[in-house]
């Protein structure tokens, strides 16, 4: 059996899941780290590829850019595929006094989108990260003498033109990285009753006007996959 958008047999989708936005990310993740890495599914050209780190199957698939997106493939892998743990992996613009290529570990998201409202009876759901990923990726960091923060992140609709005035409510409630998918993906996982955390590196400031360049990027998103299969590996 398959979904509307995702291919693979039941089976060949393992139970953690590594979740960048990018497809070609999925890939590249895959092929870096996973030891015998098989493509799983490529409906829609979202890549999905399963292997194994230390020992431990590993799916690594794209989710796309936004909730909506990235809310399908979640849906699908924790109610079709038996999916129980989510990891998004991933790059954040961020806020105040975070510096490009800091990893932020984010324990919560807030939201513009409606997603979570959506669900919840139009009330404000603590989109949280499960505690349990959570003290992991803190613990697992430490050992492997990666510095990373513990955040607030804001998901966002709009990368253009955004609510005026946002970027100043975000730094007021200590908000440091924002992004659009991790609100959508904790809602979501909540409701579901599985296990997801996003773990992002900061690829630009909106403050100062600083990006990454393309290769800090990848360098950046290598790190933040290590860590997210340690994690899995090490829970
Ligand atoms: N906004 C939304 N998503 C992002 C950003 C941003 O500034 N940077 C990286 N992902």
């Amino acid at each position: 059996m398959s979904t509307p958008h995702i291919e693979a047999a039941v089976g060949a989708i393992a139970d953690t899941v590594l979740l960048p936005g990018d497809p070609l990310r999925a890939r590249f993740i895959a092929q870096e780290f996973l030891d015998a890495p098989e493509q799983v599914t490529a409906r829609r050209n979202m890549l999905g590829f399963t292997g194994r780190w230390q020992g431990r199957a590993i799916t690594v698939m794209g989710g796309g850019m936004g909730i909506a997106s990235t809310a399908i493939y979640a849906t699908e892998l924790a109610r079709v595929y038996g999916v129980r743990r989510m990891i998004r992996v991933g790059t954040c613009g961020g806020l105040g006094e975070v510096a490009l290529g800091d990893i932020l570990l984010a324990q919560s998201g807030s939201t513009d989108s409606r997603f979570n409202r959506m669900q919840f009876g139009d009330h404000d759901l603590a989109a949280c990260a499960d505690f349990t990923l959570l003290r992991g990726a803190v613990d697992v960091a430490a050992a492997l003498e990666v510095e990373t923060r513990v955040a607030h992140v804001f998901s966002t609709d709009c990368f253009y033109d955004g609510a005026p005035g946002l970027h100043e409510h975000l730094r007021r409630h200590r908000i440091c990285g924002i992004e659009m998918e991790t609100a959508g993906l904790y809602g979501l996982a909540m409701r579901e009753g599985v296990q997801a955390l996003a773990i992002l590196a900061v690829s630009d400031h909106l403050d100062r006007h600083e990006q990454m360049s393309a290769a800090e990027r990848e360098r950046g998103l290598a790190q933040v996959a290590r860590l997210a299969l340690t994690v899995c590996a090490s829970n």
